[in-house]
């Protein structure tokens, strides 16, 4: 048997086979000059991202979309377009990127976080449902790593109690739920378009609605509060709009500008191209860790396709004999596969309401913000056992520089020849951890 890499034996993985993300080409290069030496770099009429929100709209199957400057912007104007204020609830993700919580306090209203099903990693739509009280406006799904969330049962729970749906689909740009796409599935949706996204253009956001109300609040919101301006832009007097938009409420400035526009545009056009390299990657290492005793590959309902944003593997515990606190051993795990030249990171630690924004009371300086509202919840560590147990025995496989999207199969097949090598050697790997 040969030797484990972290004991001096050969690496499974040839490094140099890895393609860094995001993939930028000469298309990427061109639009980018084109807009350079158009002269026009910004404006809410400004024609690449008035084409790329006409672009992306008709890819996502909806009526409208906004382009921003990031999707934390992206979720706060869908949370302020709902008309959510002061001390409302929403119920997101307890497994979620800290910014789908931020974009809720944003806008002085407070989150609150529902577990996740151990299968999907999406939030269970029964616990959904126990989370919600007399204050809650709104659900936010999160399709974390690019998995559509469970969006009937959702959509049937916010007609019960008269919720808004917004989707956060900052991970899962192209992913599909029954034939319909993400941006489509609720009644506003927010993306990324930062550079780690399977749709990336440095830092961007999109945010799609099928409800012209929610339109015309969330472009006002985008432009310091300004009704949207209905005069396409003059290419002789690009800064001097002759519109008549009006300052009609508070708003910020969440626009995007030109170059990012048409970065994305391009990026627009290989996203299935990717997102399908993704899925053939993820089949390929799905294939073969599967019959890894002890590993568990993700995932992907039937009625859902999946486009990878992030690949995470779960190591079984029973099969394994795992102690309550598994992490010491999966750490070694993941040591012992670093070292054979697989890209892990582990993406989150613990439950969103359990990191220190939500545990400390000294975050604002004047206590948080939930608290000035008169809201009763309490973030109670232990709440959300599912998604501590995942975060506890559990790597995503790819980082967010080199993820599956753009990798070749070769790079899969080395990889999955590190899982076999490592499994194969892990009674002897754990023994003798402290070498
Ligand atoms: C699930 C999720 N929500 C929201 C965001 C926020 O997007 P951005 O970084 O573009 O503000 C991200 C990514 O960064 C994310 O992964």
């Amino acid at each position: 048997m040969a030797d484990l890499a972290m004991r001096g034996g050969k690496t499974a993985v040839s490094r140099d086979i890895a393609v860094r993300w995001p993939v930028i080409g000469a298309q990427e290069r061109e639009a980018a000059l084109r807009v350079l030496d158009s002269g026009v770099l910004c404006g809410a009429n400004a024609p690449q991202i008035v084409a790329l929100e006409e672009e992306f709209a008709r890819f996502a199957g909806t009526r409208f979309c906004l382009a921003t400057n990031s999707g934390t912007a992206a979720l706060h104007m869908a949370v302020a377009a709902a008309g959510i204020g002061p001390g409302d609830e929403v119920v997101t993700s307890a497994f979620t990127y800290p910014a789908s919580a931020l974009a809720i306090l944003q806008h002085n209203a407070v989150p609150t976080f529902a577990d996740i099903d151990p299968v999907t990693f999406n939030m269970d739509p029964a616990d959904v449902e126990r989370r919600i009280t007399p204050r809650t406006r709104a659900i936010m799904p999160v399709h974390i790593h690019g998995l559509p969330c469970d969006m009937d049962a959702l959509n049937a729970i916010a007609r019960r109690h008269d919720l808004v749906v917004i989707e956060d689909a900052a991970q899962a740009h192209g992913a599909a739920y029954r034939s319909r796409r993400t941006g489509a599935l609720g009644d506003m949706a927010a993306f990324s378009l930062n550079a780690t996204k399977n749709l990336p253009c440095g830092e961007g956001g999109l945010l799609t609605t099928g409800n012209e109300r929610f339109f015309e609040r969330a472009a006002a919101l985008r432009v310091l509060g300004q009704s949207r301006d209905e005069v396409p832009l003059d290419p002789v007097h690009p800064l001097d709009s002759e519109g008549d938009s009006e300052f009609a409420g508070l708003g910020w400035m969440y626009l995007t500008q030109e170059i990012p526009a048409a970065i994305a545009r391009v990026q627009l056009r290989r996203l299935q191209e990717f997102n399908t390299n993704a899925a053939a990657n993820a089949a390929l290492l799905t294939a073969r860790l599967e019959a890894i005793p002890g590993v568990l590959p993700p995932r992907c309902p039937a009625d859902r396709t999946h486009v990878y944003h992030k690949y995470r593997v779960r190591l079984d515990r029973d099969r394994l004999g795992l102690p309550s606190d598994p992490r010491p051993i999966r750490d070694r795990v993941v040591a012992a596969l670093r070292a054979e030249g697989v890209e892990i990171r582990l993406w989150l630690d613990r439950p969103v309401p359990e990191m220190p924004l939500f545990q400390t009371r000294t975050g604002y300086g004047r206590g948080c913000p939930w608290t000035c509202h008169g809201s009763d919840v309490r973030y109670a560590p232990g709440d959300h056992p599912k998604t501590s147990a995942l975060l506890a025995d559990s790597f995503v496989v790819g980082s967010q520089s080199y993820p599956l999207f753009p990798q070749p199969p070769l790079l899969m097949q080395q990889y999955a020849d590190a899982f076999e090598k490592v499994f194969e050697r892990l009674p002897d790997l754990l023994d003798t951890g402290a070498r």
